[in-house]
């Protein structure tokens, strides 16, 4: 059992794979503090960890001049009672007071892990796997009982948290905070990861050296967003891909949130994480209760590569419920940069046929299907087939896809609403709004009120009817833009506060139904691109469109920004046209193949209009993915060359879990000049020492240069050309000599297998 309780010292101690956390409640007044996180200590009482806190400890003691709540490292701090610091939680009386104090009431250690009501959380596969504390904390002026949850994942180095707090009091409160997790270091030698961005340009890491004051991250936009990401990770100074202490957050919430390392005035660090106070209260009658979504923690003693792998074991074991668990998605093509909106029937048949006949699985048409939708500016709430467009409607097109032999899937936007509807002529009031105030436009459309359940059946009811009508086996359910003057004419003043996280329950709500009635229906997510790329969404859809910008060099900075928590498994990535469409850049198509490999691979652009070359070099592609696909989806990924920090390569590599099987992905993003030029020799990592492993290259973007002078010490790399045998040493401790390319943005895919 990963979770002990040591009476007499007053101490829960919970022991992940190679982590130890800490929590001790001060014996005479029951405050629940924290004292240590991080690599496992073996001692059961380790009382001494209080040192100096008893002389600061928050007590009223005989002598003592008053509490220094300040100083106390919490684990779940309140406002109002002298702690100002980051704090957790906000309650407000009917009377208008502000303060809280919890102390240890009750607690409970049991195995396996509870669901969270409504909300997505992670989750225990098999007994055994996670055991869970639940500390029951209560204020008793207020009557509140506040139930700190924490589950150990036994076999990972994660602990995640979540909180209820249910109000026992013959009066409401309104919580005007309540955030998930927070942890207390006793230092500053932090440095602060988080990741931003914005559309088009999503995940970008970013560090920040901690000092005293906040580093913050967070969306108000109602969605997770494209700017900041809800992770958060404070690492020591000098960690780096491989060394060092890691310690991060992952909030498994598509909302608003908050995320906040601070450096105090103590010389120690809080890092706190939820749902954003801003413009958010909950109304808590007598009885209620509010659950606070899952902070997912996760410790790495060797650097930002080991985070990356606990979350995506995590996520791939835990979390995601994949309807291909035993083989890969299939490959799909998707008309939206190959038609846009000016699609027809015959259009998407000669496009869906020529696409057969590379392999390719599954067919998927964008927006557009549907009302009176020929652009961005219309139609948006009228979920019936337009059948001008579309004779036979969605159910004679699925037929004739599935008789090319492929799948068919379909575009929704099912959250919003155009002015330009029937839907909205018959229901404006079902719009976001503050009355009496301009209510925003962004892409001609509204934000639909899916804090109501009349507005969300009504869709989903029609989305339904489309889906059992036809043979839809995939879903793409997109959401163009964010909520503003968000007001609900369904909810009275005091419960205005709570639109944007009913919002969010809506949705949630919605995306588990689809899921309860059409079981083997695919669902991939997509937010404008990857504004709502979040573990909450991945709890209902295993993939979800990385970005709008599907160039391919731009998306291998953004899916190695989304790897730092997201599995690569879990990115939408598509092979589209040149020159591309966001950038204008022109990459090889088998660039394009490595970067969409990289992701969940697929193809978003005209192939009927590709010659017979460029078709060979998709059958090719589609082959490599079936071959190895299953090492991107099941393996460990190690991030070799960093896109950031390299202006002239980037590299990564996925290793089989019994590390038998290798697939290293190198491109050189700008060529260099010189007798070297860009050859370079790059060390391989995740390999067993003493296996020897065969490495072949199986495909290169362009004729390699074949002078002999710079493969000096190295060893050929060419397609086709001989495979280089060699010991998992040698690849890690010596390098692999990654050959020069003929020019920019040229890559290749090498395979490595052990034979001895
Ligand atoms: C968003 C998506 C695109 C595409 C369009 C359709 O921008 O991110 O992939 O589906 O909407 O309008």
């Amino acid at each position: 059992m990963g979770i002990l309780y040591n009476e007499q010292a007053g101490i829960f101690k919970l022991d992940a794979l190679d982590t130890s956390y800490v929590i001790g409640i001060f014996d005479d007044e029951r405050f629940v503090s924290h004292l240590y996180y991080g690599k496992k200590i073996i001692d059961s009482d380790v009382r001494y960890l209080y040192g100096p806190l008893y002389q600061v400890r928050p007590s009223v003691l005989p002598g003592q001049a008053g509490r220094i709540m300040d100083a106390v490292p919490f684990e779940y701090p309140t406002f109002g009672c002298g702690d100002y610091r980051e704090h957790c939680l906000e309650v407000e009386t009917v009377d208008g007071y502000h303060a809280c104090d919890l102390r240890y009431e009750a607690h409970k250690i049991y195995p396996g892990k509870p669901a969270l009501e409504g909300l997505p959380s992670t989750f225990e596969r098999e007994a055994g796997d996670c055991n869970t504390l639940e500390l029951v904390c209560r204020d008793k002026v207020l009557n509140l009982g506040v139930t700190l949850l924490y589950t150990v994942f036994e076999q990972l180095n994660v602990i995640t948290r979540a909180v209820l707090v249910t109000n026992e009091d013959s009066n409401a409160v309104y919580i005007k905070r309540v955030l998930s997790g927070c942890v207390e270091f006793d230092h500053q030698n932090f440095d602060v990861m988080t990741l931003h961005g914005s559309w088009e340009r999503e995940c970008g890491p970013v560090r920040t050296p901690l000092r005293q004051g906040k580093i913050v991250t967070e969306s108000t936009r109602g969605e997770s967003g494209p700017t900041d990401n809800p992770f958060l990770a404070v690492l020591s100074c000098d960690a780096t891909e491989d060394t060092g202490e890691v310690f991060a957050m992952n909030l498994v919430y598509s909302g608003n949130f908050l995320g906040v390392a601070q450096g105090h005035h103590f010389r120690g660090t809080r890092i706190v994480m939820g749902i954003n106070p801003v413009n958010f209260s909950w109304k808590l009658e007598p009885g209620d209760t509010f659950t606070a979504p899952e902070v997912v923690m996760v410790y790495s003693d060797r650097g930002l590569g080991k985070m990356s792998r606990t979350f995506h074991d995590l996520y791939r074991g835990h979390l995601i419920r994949d309807v291909y668990p035993d083989t890969s998605r299939p490959v799909l093509i998707n008309n939206w940069e190959a038609t846009y909106f000016g699609f027809t029937f015959d259009r998407l048949i000669e496009i869906a046929e020529e696409a057969s006949k590379c392999g390719i699985e599954l067919f998927v048409l964008d927006d557009g299907w549907f009302g009176d939708r020929n652009d961005e500016t219309k139609g948006l709430g009228d979920w019936f087939v337009n059948e001008e467009k579309l004779p036979g409607g969605i159910a004679r097109l699925s037929k004739e896809i599935n008789k090319l032999g492929m799948k068919f899937g379909l575009w929704i936007e099912p959250e919003m609403v155009s002015p330009d509807s029937e839907l909205f002529r018959e229901h404006p009031d079902w719009a976001i709004q503050i009355p009496g105030r301009h209510r925003s436009l962004f892409r001609h459309q509204y934000v639909l009120d899916w804090s109501r359940r009349e507005v969300r059946s009504h869709i989903y009811d029609m989305i339904h009817q489309v889906l059992s009508g036809a043979n839809v086996e995939y879903i793409k359910w997109d959401m163009n833009r964010t909520l503003t003057e968000a007001a609900s004419a369904a909810l009275p003043a005091d419960r205005q506060g709570e639109l944007c996280h009913r919002y969010v329950l809506g949705v949630y709500e919605i995306m588990g139904r689809l899921r309860e009635d059409f079981p083997s229906l695919l669902l991939e997510n997509c937010s404008a691109g990857g504004s709502r790329f979040d573990p909450g969404v991945l709890y209902y859809s295993p993939q979800i469109w990385g970005s709008d910008d599907s160039d391919a060099i731009e998306r291998i900075q953004i899916e190695m920004g989304a790897s730092m928590c997201y599995p690569l498994s879990t990115i939408g990535a598509h092979v589209s046209a040149v020159p591309n469409h966001q950038t204008g850049r022109i990459t090889p198509l088998e660039t394009r193949g490595y970067a969409a490999m990289a992701g969940t691979f697929g193809y978003e652009l005209n192939i009927a209009q590709m010659s017979e070359a460029e078709k060979a070099v998709i059958r090719e592609q589609v082959d490599i993915y079936h071959k190895y696909n299953w090492i991107v989806k099941e393996g460990d990924l190690y991030r070799i060359g960093d896109p950031f920090a390299n202006r002239d390569h980037a590299c990564w590599m996925v290793v089989s879990r019994d590390k038998k099987e290798a697939l290293v992905t190198y491109i050189q993003t700008h060529a260099l000049p010189g007798y070297f030029g860009s050859a370079r020799k790059l060390r391989l990592k995740g390999l067993m020492d003493e296996a020897v492993y065969r490495a072949e290259v199986i495909s290169v973007s362009s004729e390699v240069v074949n002078g002999d002078a710079h493969l000096e010490g190295g060893q050929n790399a060419g397609k086709g050309r001989e495979v280089l045998e060699v010991s998992g040493s040698a690849l890690m401790n010596a390098g692999y000599w990654m050959e020069r390319l003929g020019g920019d943005y040229m890559g290749m895919m090498i395979h490595l297998k052990a034979i001895v």
